[in-house]
């Protein structure tokens, strides 16, 4: 049993190397007792008080037992006496303001919870508890989730608020926990970014300054992202403590962490109460996404192990989540918009006769769209671009033995497009303000359900109308000019998130309509990569920057919460056309193998020998491929620290250790560079490995512990695959 509930109300929840608990006291608060390493089961509510002087204060008049300030609550509330960070703020149905829950009725349930609307991990073997409080005051519920996945160390929560009362209160801010840690200090790393820059790793210390990543963007974005990792000051990839904090959720949001003037850290994390307030209506609920915790007492890379494994079994759905997912080609970067049918026919006749698998169209495809000023909307073929059908198109691709996959942007308008001439009120606007372009386009208000219904049909048309068996999904703006005409003034902070439910409504609808397609998702590149989309796409475009070297920050910090499996990777042409580099073909293939492996260029322009290369990456990837996307991975050497080596290195290793596969690429050249030993993990500590089938054996402990030497390449950004295999 992952889930224990004793007769005092002691609540814990255990995974396999993790415990968390809870206590009911005599008042009926839900107060945090601990979480973190796994332990015998005790009584641990001692840890939750402080004693002191400023404990003995107490805010409440009639003397009671605690003060809302001092201690840990599971549902920290604004207006109460607790002046921290707080995960709920409540109005009240008469204006008052405040809610102090406590206990009322609990259940354990087998399987994981789900939440209605809205993306949450799921599995049978999980196990879920409800823990229902009560304001005191209100017939106002809070049920608190609290779903376990042992094999993974997750822990996942959910709010629910129940409105009993017989008329609508507003909910004013509504997040999806709070933590605290009583003792320690700790650091936070988050992975900030931008368009062609994502995820790249920053660690701060937490002190009493509030520290919080963020988006008030209408998606998770470029800027942050909704997965941090709090840990010990010392904490690195495999000793300290760590725990993983990464919301289930694709838009405005917020992860705040600071000490208080007890020294106790708390995190919070949910959805951004900026530009957020919601009526819940008498008998209605209001969900809250879910926050998916990890902790490790091993650091970093015990952590993403179990976030991997974790998304790839029990967040990712549908046909591909463990068959090989086809290679393909997209005429993105090899075209733009300047193609037709003829050109992408010849580039994909090129392609087949290397061992691509899929062909993908990208962008202007549809209207009359021939850059990026129209057509947003009017998902109907191009048939003069297309020199007829699309099913013809299609055909001709599939002659080749090749699949076929599209590309649309369905959140997204045109002012020049048949849609916004025949519903201009479909788009974000703020009445007597001209809204804000970007990119030359706007944001539907995907909160309305015909505008859902509209696209959906469009689009059903298309994917109905040839043999498509990919869909990349794409949204290349931010939401501003936040005005829905479909509710009344005093609700319209609803929309952001009535927004994300409405994204997630059509994202439903479309992925079961179509369980053969494979859907990408993109933003950008990577400006919703976050857990919620991977609940429908399995994986996603990791950015519009394709170069090798800069790839190796981007993709190594997104793999402290997301595996391999889930991020577009692909080969591009030199010079990049983001920052004009030049770097050998192999690393372009070695970089984008840990990854989904893909092309991305003009191979009508590649040379014989070129198309040699390729051939031989494709072949290769695939000879790696369940090595790669279902071993344990394990980062080596960061970028981000070039102080400590010129190159950086990762691994990934089958779960019995008996294989291992490790790249590196050197990213700074020297004249003169000290020899490197490369120390790996995961390996069968006295067992003998050859490297890349070496004469010369070497014993797993001795590989871990002392590492092999790297070899010299006298090229710029040289990369080399190591295979190692037991001898
Ligand atoms: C975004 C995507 C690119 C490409 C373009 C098309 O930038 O990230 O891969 O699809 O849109 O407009």
């Amino acid at each position: 049993m992952a889930i224990l509930v004793n007769d005092n109300k002691i609540f814990t929840l255990n995974t396999k190397n993790t415990t968390y608990q809870m206590y009911v006291n005599e008042d009926g608060i839900l107060f945090h007792s601990y979480y973190g390493a796994k332990m015998e089961y005790s009584d641990l509510s001692y840890a939750s008080h402080k004693n002191g002087w400023m404990a003995s204060f107490s805010a409440n008049p009639k003397g009671k037992r605690y003060s809302h300030n001092h201690t840990s609550e599971e549902l920290s509330c604004f207006g109460v006496g607790d002046f921290r960070l707080s995960a709920l703020a409540l109005v009240n149905h008469d204006g008052t303001i405040g809610a102090e829950p406590v206990y009322h009725s609990h259940k354990v349930v087998k399987g994981k919870y789900q939440i209605k609307g809205l993306p949450a991990f799921y599995g049978d073997e999980g196990e879920t508890l409800v823990i229902t409080l009560k304001d005191k005051a209100y017939d106002v519920y809070f049920h608190m989730y609290y779903g376990v996945l042992e094999e993974y160390d997750l822990i996942t929560r959910a709010m629910v608020v129940e409105n009993k009362t017989d008329s609508e209160i507003k909910l004013n801010k509504a997040l999806s926990m709070s933590l605290d840690l009583v003792s320690g200090s700790y650091d936070m790393i988050h992975f900030h970014g931008a368009h062609m820059r994502e995820r790249q790793l920053e660690r701060t210390r937490i002190t009493h300054l509030t520290s919080t990543v963020s988006s008030v963007r209408g998606a998770s974005s470029h800027m942050q992202n909704p997965f941090v990792i709090v840990c010990d000051k010392g904490a690195n990839e495999e000793y300290g403590s760590a725990y993983g904090i990464g919301l289930v959720y694709s838009g405005n949001f917020v992860i705040s962490a600071e000490k208080d003037q007890h020294e106790t850290t708390r995190i919070v994390a949910g959805i951004n109460p900026e530009c957020f307030e919601y009526t819940v209506f008498p008998n209605d609920t209001f969900e809250t996404p879910e926050v998916a915790l990890v902790y490790s007492n091993e650091g970093f890379g015990k952590l993403s192990n179990n976030y991997h494994k974790a998304i790839r079994n029990n967040l990712c759905r549908g046909k591909y989540k463990y068959t090989r997912r086809p290679v393909l080609i997209n005429n993105w970067e090899a075209t733009y918009f300047d193609f037709n049918a003829d050109k992408l026919v010849s580039m994909a006749n090129d392609a087949s006769a290397l061992g691509v698998e899929l062909f993908v169209m990208d962008d202007g495809w549809f209207g009359h769209r021939d850059d990026d000023h129209t057509s947003l909307g009017d998902w109907f073929v191009n048939e003069k671009k297309l020199q007829g059908s699309l099913e013809n198109l299609v055909k001709r691709i599939n002659s080749l033995g090749m699949q076929f996959g599209i590309w649309f942007e369905p959140e997204c308008i045109s002012e020049d497009s048949e849609l916004f001439r025949a519903h201009p009120d479909y788009r974000f606007a703020i009445p007597n303000r001209d809204p804000q372009e970007s990119r030359q386009q706007y944001v539907l208000d995907m909160s309305r359900k015909e505008v859902r219904d509209n696209i959906y049909d469009q689009m059903v048309k298309v994917l109905e109308s040839a043999n498509i068996t990919y869909l990349k999904w794409d949204f290349n703006r931010h939401i501003t000019d936040l005005y829905s005409v479909a509710l009344p003034k005093e609700r319209q902070g609803e929309i952001y998130h009535r927004y994300m439910l409405g994204v997630y409504e059509l994202l439903e609808r479309i992925t079961q309509k179509f369980p053969d397609i494979l859907f990408e998702s993109c933003s950008g590149g990577g400006g919703r990569f976050d857990m919620g989309m991977l609940y429908y796409m399995p994986q996603v475009w990791t950015s519009d920057d394709s170069d090798a070297i800069d790839r190796l920050k981007i993709q190594y910090g997104t793999s402290f919460a997301y595996p391999v499996r889930t991020m577009g990777a692909h080969v591009s042409v030199c010079p990049n056309h983001g920052n004009a580099r030049v770097t050998p073909l192999k690393t372009r293939g070695n970089v984008a193998y840990f990854g989904t492996y893909g092309l991305e260029l003009d191979i009508t322009k590649m040379t014989s020998e070129e198309k040699q290369e390729i051939k031989r990456q494709i072949a290769e990837f695939k000879e790696y491929y369940d090595l790669i996307q279902f071993g344990d991975y394990y980062r080596l050497l960061s970028p981000f620290t070039p102080e400590e080596s010129r190159y950086c290195a990762w691994e990934t290793v089958k779960a019995d250790g008996s294989e291992a596969l490790v790249c590196t690429v050197a990213y700074e050249s020297k004249c003169t560079v000290p020899p490197e030993l490369l120390k790996v993990k995961g390996l069968i500590p006295n067992k003998m490995y050859r490297i890349n089938d070496s004469e010369e054996k070497y014993l797993g402990s001795a590989l871990m512990n002392i590492g092999f030497w790297l070899d010299y390449d006298h090229v710029s950004y040289p990369s080399r695959l190591y295979h190692i295999t037991l001898a």
